[in-house]
C-alpha cells in the first residue's frame, strides 16, 4: 500500500489510563492542543482492571502507541512498570506521563511542574522566601515537593492526618531546602503565604483540621482538586485568602509538559484552561 493510502495508521496513538477513567478530561485537553498546533494524534482514556495494569501497558506497546499518562491508582505501578525514569520521576516516586520508543518506556512525572506553572505562570505569583503549607503526605503531595523546592520558598511544612508520614517525606526531602514536617495541631502558632491542599479529604467533602489563624492577610490557597467549590475553598475564603485556587489549572500544565515531553512542542495553555472552565460552568448551569 502507498503512504497516501496507509495514512490513518500512520496517526500516532496515546491514551491515559486510569480506573475509574470515565470522567478523565485528559482527551479532551490534548484533543485541543493537537488542534491548536496543528499536531496530528489520536488519543483515548482507557478504563484499566485492577491487577491489570502490566499487561494494558504491554497490549498498548504492541500496538505501536506512542506515549500514556497514568493516573489513578497506577502512577506507582507506572513507576515501576517502565524501564527509565527521568531525574524527577525518580525522585517522586510516581510516573504519570510514559513516553514509548520501541521497547524503551520512559517513565516521567509532570504534575509537580504542572503546579508550580500554574501558581506562577497563571496566577503571577512568586514562591521565593515564601512560607509554604503542603497538606497531605500521600502520592500527590510527594510529586511537588522537589518542584516547590526549586522555586526556593523561604521553607516548606508537611502537615498530615498522620504525622509519621509527613515527617519521614521532610526528611526524604531534606537535602533540597528547610522543610518540617508535623500534624496540623503543631501549627497553631505558624502562618503561611501560599497552603496547598493535597489531601483526598476533598472527596469525601471534609478537610483537614487547620488552624483558624494560619494563612497571612491575603494568602494564596490551591486545592489540586478540580471541578467544585471544595471545603476547603470555601474556609480559605472566610479565613483571609486573598486567592483561591482550583485544581484545573494544574491538570492542563500537566498536560501540557506530557505533549511537550511527547511532541517537541508547547501549546498554549489558556485558551484551553478557559474552555474547560466554561465547559464546567455550563454543565452545572445545566
Ligand atoms: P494520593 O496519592 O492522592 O496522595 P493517598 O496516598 O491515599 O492518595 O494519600 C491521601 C492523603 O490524604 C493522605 O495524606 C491522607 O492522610 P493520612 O496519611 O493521615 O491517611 C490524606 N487524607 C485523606 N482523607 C483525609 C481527611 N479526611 N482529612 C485529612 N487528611 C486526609
Amino acid at each position: 500500500m502507498s503512504d497516501l493510502f496507509d495514512f490513518d495508521a500512520q496517526v500516532d496513538r496515546y491514551a491515559v489510563m486510569g480506573n475509574p477513567i470515565a470522567h478523565s478530561q485528559s482527551p479532551r485537553i490534548h484533543a485541543r492542543f493537537a488542534a491548536q498546533t496543528g499536531q496530528r494524534l489520536d488519543y483515548s482514556a482507557i478504563q484499566v482492571d485492577l491487577g491489570g495494569f502490566s499487561q494494558a501497558v504491554g497490549n498498548f506497546v504492541a500496538s505501536r502507541g506512542k506515549g500514556l499518562n497514568i493516573t489513578v491508582p497506577f502512577k506507582q505501578e507506572a513507576f515501576m512498570r517502565v524501564t527509565q525514569r527521568t531525574p524527577r520521576a525518580e525522585r517522586a516516586g510516581a510516573v504519570n506521563t510514559i513516553k514509548i520508543d520501541k521497547k524503551n518506556l520512559l517513565g516521567d512525572t509532570t504534575d509537580g511542574v504542572g503546579l508550580v506553572t500554574d501558581l506562577i505562570h497563571n496566577h503571577g505569583l512568586s514562591l521565593r522566601q515564601r512560607r509554604i503549607l503542603l497538606m497531605g503526605a500521600g502520592g500527590a503531595a510527594r510529586g511537588v515537593i522537589e518542584p516547590l523546592m526549586q522555586q526556593k520558598p523561604d521553607y516548606l511544612v508537611i502537615a498530615n492526618r498522620t504525622p509519621d508520614k509527613a515527617v519521614a517525606l521532610a526528611q526524604l526531602f531534606s537535602d533540597l531546602g528547610t522543610i518540617h514536617g508535623s500534624g496540623y495541631e503543631q501549627l497553631a502558632d505558624q502562618q503561611f503565604d501560599l497552603v496547598i491542599n493535597a489531601t483526598a479529604a476533598s472527596l469525601q467533602g471534609e478537610m483537614p483540621e487547620l488552624p483558624d489563624e494560619c494563612l497571612v492577610e491575603g494568602a494564596c490557597c490551591y486545592d489540586m482538586m478540580y471541578g467544585k467549590v471544595t471545603q476547603f475553598m470555601h474556609w480559605a475564603g472566610v479565613h483571609g485568602a486573598g486567592l483561591v485556587v482550583d485544581g484545573l489549572g494544574m491538570l492542563v500544565e500537566q498536560a501540557a509538559e506530557s505533549f511537550y515531553l511527547w511532541r517537541g512542542v508547547r501549546p498554549h495553555t489558556a485558551p484551553v484552561i478557559q474552555a474547560l472552565r466554561d465547559l464546567n460552568t455550563a454543565s452545572r448551569l445545566g
